[in-house]
């Protein structure tokens, strides 16, 4: 079978940095499918591979990647595509064509739009199937989420609709579900009878940089809690599913979002310099700080801290699972420390456990010593990149690593407060923490994990 995606956005960012690599990764591992990136920024493929494609890319992917200068706003556009994508498949007897769309969320109304027009009058013979694939943010907010999911609804079977978060393709998400629910000793002390706290930092040293056009019309907000967030704290405290399918998984979703109340508690604000080189400064929240509950049997009460954004000093993203600490009472010793679950996602993958064990030479006294598991001398450095895996199951059609609507839906409406809040939003100085994010921490009694 001959499957083309159909880069939409196919000068941006994200298809230069994480999918094209990807592609490659996979045409090496064997699989076999053509590229066609549009884009609006050169007019020929030429120019578009001289100026942009890295110059160590393998031949086999520059002989399955093609381009076609295509503006949406440009009335002919679809012709030019239709034409292309006819060339493309002539003669061919089976056929997938599968759209990707890396592009702003207000112009996937249109672009589903053109798809549909395309789609309709491709004349090929053949056996002709298609997906399409939308990336995270889906929508702008709750409205639009539903009106653009009515929209490719007319054109697509859910089956056919791939909605991309590609933190369900790293391997810390799938080890989190893994070390949750293969370790009966683990499973026995994940619940609010043992957690006191759960912290999630994810701290950026870079700022919004080339992606400026894309990132002041998103923010943080968009860009990272309503899905990258969101998904980890589901992860985190689902109640165990009935088997790891992802059918199964997706009912212990849709219940843990079901059960986070709209966020209340949360700050935001930007780093000073954004939009100093484009001469515009943009008001758009870069970090934010905000704190929320999932209302389950087991989890209720647990409070969990967020921490996210951009040009923080250090580069940092773990899960702090903090556990009651009754011993100390019960051994009248407060110096025992704490029990603690670290799970380091960047800069590498570590999962710590910390436990108290005796100090030398000493009558009776405990330090915190750590488990630790690490990825990469386990099991090499080799572990594919999350959008390589994402793509793989799209290729295979399998849609065990995608969120459902209804599980954005809801991240939608849990963030509905972020998104509408017009108050006061803090600037600060590149490469400091906030201090919104310190003065959140200090008003519940706790310390940002270090
Ligand atoms: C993306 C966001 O979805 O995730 C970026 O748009 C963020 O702003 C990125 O930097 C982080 O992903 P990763 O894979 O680098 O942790």
């Amino acid at each position: 079978m001959k499957k083309i995606i159909i880069q939409y956005g196919g000068t941006g960012d994200l298809a230069l940095k994480k999918l094209y690599p990807a592609y490659e990764q996979l045409m090496g591992k064997g699989f076999e499918f053509d590229v066609l990136a549009l884009g609006r920024r050169y007019n020929d493929r030429e120019s578009f591979v001289s100026s942009i494609i890295d110059k160590q890319a393998s031949a086999d992917f520059l002989k399955h990647l093609d381009y076609l200068p295509y503006d949406m706003d440009d009335p002919e556009a679809t012709k030019h595509l239709k034409s292309k994508l006819n060339e493309m498949v002539a003669g061919k007897e089976s056929v997938e064509l599968i759209y990707y769309l890396a592009l702003q969320p207000s112009l996937y109304e249109e672009a589903i739009h053109q798809i549909q027009e395309v789609d309709s009058s491709m004349v090929c013979s053949c056996n002709l199937t298609k997906k399409i694939v939308v990336e995270k943010p889906f929508g702008f907010d709750l409205d639009s989420a539903i009106r653009y999911n009515k929209i490719l609804e007319t054109a697509f079977l859910d089956k056919e609709i791939f909605r991309i978060d590609h933190y369900l393709g790293k391997e810390f998400m799938q080890n989190l579900l893994i070390m949750r629910f293969h370790n009966d000793i683990i499973r026995s002390i994940w619940d609010k009878d043992s957690i006191e706290s759960i912290q999630i930092i994810f701290d950026e040293t870079h700022g919004v940089d080339q992606r400026l056009g894309f990132y002041e019309k998103i923010g943080v907000v968009r860009d990272t809690i309503q899905n990258h967030i969101l998904q980890i704290i589901t992860y985190l405290t689902m109640n165990e599913p009935a088997s790891l399918s992802s059918e199964d998984i997706a009912v212990e979703k849709v219940k843990v979002l079901k059960a986070i109340s709209p966020i209340e508690e949360f700050s935001m604000g930007r780093y000073e310099s954004l939009g100093a080189n484009s001469g515009h400064v943009v008001d758009i929240p870069t970090y934010a700080a905000l704190k929320l509950y999932v209302n389950t049997y087991f989890f209720a009460n647990i409070p969990i801290y967020v921490r996210t954004g951009k040009m923080q000093g250090e580069a940092k993203s773990l899960i702090y699972v903090k556990f009651k600490n009754t011993t100390k009472d019960v051994m009248h010793d407060p110096s025992i420390a704490d029990n603690a679950v670290i799970i380091n996602i960047h800069p590498e993958l570590t999962i710590d456990i910390s436990v108290n064990l005796k100090q030398p030479n000493t009558s009776w006294k405990s330090k915190p010593v750590r488990f630790r598991f690490n990825q990469a001398e386990t099991y090499g450095a080799n572990t594919p990149e999350a959008y390589e895996q994402i793509l793989q199951k799209i290729l295979q059609s399998d849609k065990s690593l995608f969120p459902t609507m209804r599980e954005i839906t809801e991240s939608w409406r849990i963030v509905t407060p972020m998104l509408e809040h017009d108050g006061h939003s803090e600037v600060y100085p590149v490469r400091t923490l906030p201090r919104f994010a310190t003065q959140l921490a200090e008003k519940n009694h706790f310390t940002w994990y270090n």
